[in-house]
């Protein structure tokens, strides 16, 4: 008898087939026995009757407990009533009697459902939520991979901050410092020069002491670099992204999103053209909603959602102050107080999901702000070779897989949308 996924049912209708996994739940309605059984496919009822089921595994179904592991094996039926597809057991093997599980069908508070992140990640919702991560994970390599992009990957040790010295993660490196990247964008950079357009994706550590439903110390960033390109063409490759990376989940990922029961109709208006604007002008439309932020101030996360919540698709905030800006952005030659950056801010009140924009060439304004970032400035050399040895207009962005995945799922938090959350209060499990 094939062991197969559960997912695969339809195509054993009539057929005895065996199933591996995790009783979610058992209940009795007569004399027929149901154990909902998960393996990691799908969630499967299978149905225990006299008569058809052997005698040891209706005797065995008495002793079942959540969570214990077994392989049960029979036959596949499709269900008249909804047409899913069920098991009519005839033997039962168990792996493991379960102990009582910490997690039961009744309300935890979040502290110890993170307490117990290791099990919490079998239930139904994280299941759900995980899925669709690793389907905008694929989204994402898809997307450059069909577009010319070359995967080359950036250090996680480095000798340099790329975002500002305040959120570094500091270790010690055989003596020297060494600090944990905050993103791979400066090697990125120089990359571009061998491959023309690559991007970078793993995972980025930023030490904010903010306690936030968008922040983690840890997360996970796809970043895209792009040599001979302006701001105009980093926000029409931003803008398409993002487009494709909703219009991906919604084709492959329809199930997960209505176990999470996300309002589809929100994500459907995720086309282009999304709305433009620029930080000044977005920061009069804040004024006129009733927020106290000034010019040059950056924006808050209130600031974000209330902004936000005006559309229904994504805001490409363009042009902010250079100085809240990290130093390697290219200033605005209309205007030499403004930064050639921009942000893509997620509609219902998401916020920024995208940080990027067009770098500077200039090594002396570069210099002068790598020094204000106070990190030995021969930590830069190499990044400025890049700046002497056929220097061109360049840009890129990168894309937060949690905001992104907190987004699209319609989560208040990110603290779900990542396996092992990493926050100012937790490092367990
Ligand atoms: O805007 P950020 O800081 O931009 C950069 O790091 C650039 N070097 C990227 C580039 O141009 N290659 O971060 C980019 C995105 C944010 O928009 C957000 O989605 C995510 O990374 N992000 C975080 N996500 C979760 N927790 C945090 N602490 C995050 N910080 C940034
Ligand atoms: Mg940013």
């Amino acid at each position: 008898m094939p062991v197969i996924l559960a997912k695969y049912m339809g195509d054993y209708v009539g057929k005895e087939v065996t199933l591996q996994g995790w009783v979610r739940l058992k209940r009795k309605h007569g004399k027929i026995r149901f154990v909902e059984l998960r393996d990691g496919s799908a969630f499967v009822q299978c149905v225990f009757i006299k008569g058809e089921t052997s005698d040891s595994a209706m005797e065995d179904f008495k002793k079942l407990t959540q969570e214990s592991s077994i392989e049960v094996s029979g036959i596949v039926q499709q269900n008249p009533r909804d047409g899913s597809y069920e098991l009519l057991v005839k033997d039962l093997k168990i792996y493991q009697i379960s102990e009582p599980f910490p997690i039961t069908p009744k309300e935890h508070g979040i502290d110890f459902l993170m307490d117990h992140r290791h099990l919490w990640l079998r239930s139904k919702r994280q299941w759900a939520i995980l899925r669709v991560r690793a389907e905008i994970i694929k989204a994402c390599r898809a997307f450059f991979d069909e577009r010319d992009f070359v995967l080359v990957d950036s250090p996680i040790l480095t000798p340099n901050a790329a975002e500002g010295s305040t959120t570094l993660f500091k270790t010690d490196y055989f003596g020297e410092t060494a600090y944990l990247t905050q993103s791979g964008q400066l090697y990125s950079e120089a990359a571009i020069a061998a491959f023309k357009k690559v991007y970078c994706f793993g995972p980025t550590f930023r030490a904010e002491k903010s306690k936030t439903r968008r922040h983690l110390m840890e997360f996970w960033m796809v970043e895209p670099e792009v040599a001979f390109a302006t701001l105009e063409d980093v926000m029409n490759l931003a803008e398409e992204f993002v487009e494709y990376i909703v219009a991906r989940v919604l084709d492959k990922r329809m199930e997960e999103l209505k176990i999470l029961e996300r309002d589809i109709s929100k994500l459907e208006k995720i086309k282009r053209p999304f709305i433009r604007m620029t930080y000044t002008e977005a920061v009069e439309k804040l004024q006129n909603l009733g927020s106290d932020i000034k010019w040059g101030e950056d924006f808050g996360g209130d600031d974000e959602t209330i902004l936000t919540k005006e559309y229904d698709k994504p805001i490409l905030v363009h042009r902010f102050p250079a100085s809240f800006k990290a130093f390697y952005f290219k200033l605005d030659e209309k205007d030499p107080k403004l930064a050639l950056g921009v942000d893509v801010l997620a509609p219902e009140g998401y916020g920024e999901i995208v940080g990027g924009g067009e770098r500077s060439a200039d090594i002396d304004y570069l210099l002068k702000r790598i020094r204000e970032e106070g990190i030995p400035e021969e930590n830069y050399k190499w990044y400025l070779d890049l700046r002497r040895y056929g220097s061109v207009p360049h840009g890129g962005f990168g894309l937060g897989i949690e905001r992104t995945v907190a987004w699209i799922c319609g989560l208040h938090h990110v603290r779900e949308t990542i396996p092992w959350p990493r926050m100012l209060n937790r490092l367990y499990p």
